[in-house]
């Protein structure tokens, strides 16, 4: 691998953030937050280490799916600002060597986006063959994504006489994307945000609209080639732009979302398997689940990626465990019905969910940053924001960005009921989690996610390198490496509450190396055949990297 090919896959090792401009900094005092907000704030992106941020969608939009619902895809909701607020916001970003990404809504739109009027108000539209009609639903129906909202995927459309297909609300009917005209119009809006400066887009929603329910399957003989086209597009537009894309499937079916191992389809997937696992892992403080989860990750090409995460802004989905791993996860972290959603996830942020133990919370994000792939982090996770219970469902993970423990935590100097979701109270508030008091504290975990972020950029091999689970006796731990060319980071990671001493072997090691640590001072030398023991507190973690005798590498 030479400088110039790692220099250009810059999502291999990059730090994305994931932030809704309307709760991150409300810069006019209206309630909302707005993207000349979002670029006051960008040096504090750049100071914490985030190299690319992921927008939500920043579309104009009736706001009845926190803006997924979008109705026109070239112009900015006007709660946020403008177009030339949104260049300002990825110019000042580029300054400060930051990419941006945002969400693109491919799979539907709003029930009022004109294109959506028009084709329900004859059958004769030239646009009724954007959408997906029939006369009847099919006899066999999907399962519907809310379960608290929707009874059926087919609503009935009195004017025009037809069922029409929405896999996710009523008021967002799905593009029908075999039609080469909706293909075209959303290659177009690509095109468009990349001209403005994007170098890519998360993917809403992939594998419902590459589904084949209810459009006609003889037109939809290659739905994968629609991804590959999106790619080449982007491709030959950037030359570097990715598509990350929300695909929570199996293993197997993920690798088709890359293209197999030709990876020309999305660039990057969440690893949704990986996330829930370690929730699982967590649970019983037993490394098994997560480990397996990480070693049967499919085989993808080297300039594809996996994106690993702890939370996003939707429910902590539990979908892929077993029913009964699943109330394992919801015992340990949220037994309370209301703390549940869907019947499959949970709508809490991590630090409540560990009681607020601090060593935890730190060991999780430990974790993360240490497995191989490329972090994702929603906003707020750095300083450990919690949730708001009493807002509505999914919205509970939503809440405002607390930057002072001021009025409505710095996030606006409207009054508070002005906010889109009203700002946590108690023990989370933010009187006591705010990111200017944690900016100060050499000890906070804004500090502590901050080392991580550049240790993680130091390390190559997590972004780059093969992951391997190394044998030690306790349950509780995972002993892991990631391996790139010659660079190697050795990871522990205590998921329990016994500290531990972890006896290691690393025979492949060159005579003389030691272990050097990368969060703490100190490091330890492996004796002649490779061995090592090293301690472990409760919930404790280490980083260290394999350094051999003469080896000048920076640690
Ligand atoms: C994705 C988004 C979610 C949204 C849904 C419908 O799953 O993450 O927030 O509600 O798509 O667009």
């Amino acid at each position: 691998m030479r400088i110039t090919d790692t220099a250009d896959l810059w999502w291999k090792n990059a730090i994305f953030y994931c932030l809704d401009v309307e709760t991150f900094f409300d810069s006019d005092g209206d309630g909302v937050g707005d993207l000349a907000g979002l670029a006051q704030r960008i040096d504090y992106l750049a100071d914490l280490g985030v190299t690319c941020l992921w927008l939500m969608p920043v579309y104009p939009t009736p706001d009845r799916d926190d803006g997924y619902d979008v109705k026109d895809f070239y112009g900015i909701d006007p709660r946020l600002g403008s177009l030339g607020d949104f260049v300002e916001v990825v110019r000042t970003a580029k300054d400060r060597g930051m990419r941006v990404i945002a969400d693109i809504v491919v799979n539907h739109t709003s029930d009022q986006h004109p294109w959506f009027k028009s084709a329900r108000s004859s059958r004769n539209s030239p646009y009724r063959d954007f959408y997906v009609w029939r006369d009847e639903p099919p006899a066999q129906q999907q399962e519907v994504v809310f379960p608290d909202k929707e009874d059926s995927v087919w609503e009935y459309d009195e004017k025009s006489g037809q069922y029409y297909l929405h896999q996710f609300y009523k008021h967002q009917p799905d593009l029908n994307v075999t039609n080469p005209k909706v293909r075209d119009e959303i290659a177009k809006a690509m095109g468009f945000w990349l001209e403005l400066g994007l170098s890519g887009f998360r993917v809403d929603a992939v594998p419902f609209f590459l589904a084949t329910n209810g459009v006609d399957e003889h037109a939809f003989t290659d739905p994968h080639g629609f991804l590959r086209d999106l790619r080449s597009f982007l491709g030959r537009r950037t030359g570097d732009g990715i598509l990350l894309g929300e695909v929570n499937l199996e293993h197997a079916d993920q690798q088709r979302f890359f293209g197999g191992t030709d990876g020309d389809e999305l660039t990057m997937l969440f690893d949704f398997i990986a996330m829930q696992a370690m929730y699982l892992s967590l649970a019983r403080a037993d490394a098994a689940p997560l480990a397996k989860a990480l070693l049967d990750r499919p085989g993808i090409s080297p300039d594809c990626q996996w994106a690993t995460f702890v939370r996003n802004h939707d429910e902590l989905t539990l979908d892929k465990l077993s029913d009964a791993e699943r109330e394992e996860v919801f015992a340990a972290f949220g037994p309370e019905p209301e703390m549940q959603v869907y019947g499959r996830g949970l709508r809490r942020r991590l630090p409540p969910m560990l009681d607020g133990d601090p060593r935890r919370i730190r060991m999780v994000y430990s974790l993360l940053f240490s497995l191989p792939g490329t972090p994702v982090l929603f906003y707020g996770e750095e300083i450990g924001m919690g949730e708001n219970p009493d807002v509505e469902g999914r919205m509970a993970v939503r809440t405002p960005m607390q930057w002072d423990d001021g009025k409505n935590g710095g996030f606006s100097t409207a009054a508070a009921s002005k906010l889109p979701v009203p700002v946590v109270e108690g023990g989370y508030g933010p009187a006591h989690v705010n990111a200017q008091a944690q900016r100060r504290d050499p000890e906070s975990l804004h500090s502590f996610v901050s080392l991580l972020m550049r240790r993680y950029r130091d390390c190559p091999e997590l972004g780059w390198g093969a992951f391997a689970v190394l044998d030690q006796p306790h349950a509780a731990v995972l002993a892991h490496t990631v391996t790139w060319e010659d660079a190697c980071l050795v990871a522990l990671h205590n998921l329990g509450p016994e500290p531990v001493s972890v006896p290691l072997a690393l025979p492949d090691a060159q005579e003389g190396s030691r272990l050097v640590d990368l969060l703490a001072e100190g490091s330890t030398p492996l004796d002649e055949k490779g061995r090592v023991e090293l301690s472990l507190p409760s919930y404790g973690y280490r980083w260290m990297r394999l350094v051999a005798p003469g080896d000048l590498r920076l640690v």
